[in-house]
């Protein structure tokens, strides 16, 4: 993309700018580019398959905890009695959050809180496993502290007893959640605690790469997940399910929405050329929650439709369901409202955005890219 005009009209006419003498290629946005090595998360998207240290994806979910995904993806080392607790919130942070508007999104509350624990801690270089594991446990309570706040209610204290993802549902409502839910909600954690080198982890890495610490290097995640082409909008897959109003209306619907050259939410992804296995693995557990939101039935009806006339539309590439898709079921079926899911894979994202930036300090090298100059060439300034 071309460089911003120069604003300056009486500026003296530029000369052309100096053209790349070496040659190397631009590649926008670094798509292709290989900017680190890793040994946590492999994303294979021509064959569907997700891995976290050499381990399905679909098996962690099936036989594993949150808290045993973190370890594996913090020490190398599978332990499925992994217990993980949600942390303390200091007075400081809560102070801050106190002072937030009532209005203010879940995402900027938890970026602030972030950044106020990391003021009150001492994150010595390089960053550990151990200071991974605190922010990792405190984020969750500091999230449901706001949720409180913002209805005036008095932030909870977390219970040791209970792991990370029960402890959070715990000091959102005040209610222990039954196993069930708990189960599903830890699923979802598993499914989104790594997926490479995407746009909010490069931003830890290069933030570590400065040797910064590991609380400046989550909050600046958190900033760069904000975004809606990053941090996913599984709450846009729920309004969509409800336009479509009825299974019968499915098809109709669907193909009136890409004739209008919409695009079909929860479907489609940037390295997957095929069913998403996060979808998969969410899929099994939406079936098996206790509480499904009342919508399931008919978006698994809009699912088959989508899938059908998304191939019919474009036979060359393959758009399947996206992780967004069943992500947006389970976060509704244990009670989250939509306004609270971009913060929620937020808090499951710590345990890989935590371990990228050990990996990192590990073999730190500054990353420090270079930008092609298109700008004028050089030039005297106006007398
Ligand atoms: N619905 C309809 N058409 C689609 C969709 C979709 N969901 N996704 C891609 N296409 C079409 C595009 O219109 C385009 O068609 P054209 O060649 O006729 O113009 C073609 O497929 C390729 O589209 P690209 O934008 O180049 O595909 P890309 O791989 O870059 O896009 C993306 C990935 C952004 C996720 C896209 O599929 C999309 O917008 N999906 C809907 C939103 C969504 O579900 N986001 C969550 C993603 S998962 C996550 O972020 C964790």
């Amino acid at each position: 993309m071309p460089a911003t005009p120069d604003p300056d009209p009486a500026a003296q006419p530029a000369a052309p700018a100096a053209p790349v003498a070496d040659g190397r290629p631009y590649s926008p946005g670094l798509e292709g580019v290989l900017a680190a090595e890793t040994s946590l998360g492999l994303v294979d998207g021509a064959n569907g398959r997700l891995m976290y240290r050499g381990y399905r994806i679909g098996d962690l979910v099936a036989n594993g905890t949150y808290a045993a995904v973190a370890n594996l993806l913090w020490t190398g080392t599978w332990d499925p009695r992994s217990h993980m607790a949600a942390g303390r919130v200091p007075s400081a942070v809560l102070s801050a959050l106190r002072a937030l508007p009532r209005t203010t999104k879940p995402m900027d509350a938890l970026r602030t809180a972030v950044s106020v624990w990391g003021a009150t801690q001492v994150l010595d270089w390089p960053p550990s496993e151990v200071h991974a594991r605190a922010i990792t446990a405190f984020s969750p309570s500091a999230l449901a502290a706001f949720v409180r706040l913002r209805q005036d209610l008095e932030p909870i204290d977390p219970d040791p007893r209970l792991d990370l993802v029960s402890g959070f549902l715990f000091q959102l409502t005040g209610e222990r959640p039954d196993p069930a839910t708990a189960r599903a909600l830890d699923a979802y954690f598993i499914v989104g605690a790594e997926h490479g080198l995407n746009a909010s982890t490069f931003a830890a890495r290069v933030i570590t790469s400065t040797r910064s610490d590991m609380a400046s290097a989550v909050a600046g995640a958190i900033g760069a997940m904000k975004g809606p082409l990053h941090g996913g909008a599984p709450s846009e897959v729920v309004e969509q399910i409800h336009r479509v109003g009825s299974p019968e209306h499915a098809e109709q619907w669907v193909r009136e929405a890409l004739a209008r050259g919409e695009r079909l939410m929860g479907f489609g992804h940037r390295v997957y050329r095929a069913y998403d296995p996060r979808a998969t693995a969410l899929r099994t557990v939406v079936e098996a929650m206790p509480t499904k939101p009342d919508w399931l039935e008919l978006a698994i009806k809009v699912e088959d439709v989508a899938l059908r006339v998304l191939e019919e539309k474009h036979p060359d590439r393959p758009l399947k369901t996206n992780v967004e898709f069943y992500a947006a079921a389970v976060l509704q079926g244990v009670g989250l409202t939509p306004d609270l899911f971009p913060a929620t894979f937020a808090l499951a994202r710590h345990a890989g955005w935590t371990a990228h930036v050990i990996e990192q300090a590990s073999a730190n090298r500054l990353i420090r890219p270079d930008a092609r100059y298109v700008g004028p060439g050089e030039r005297d300034l106006p007398a």
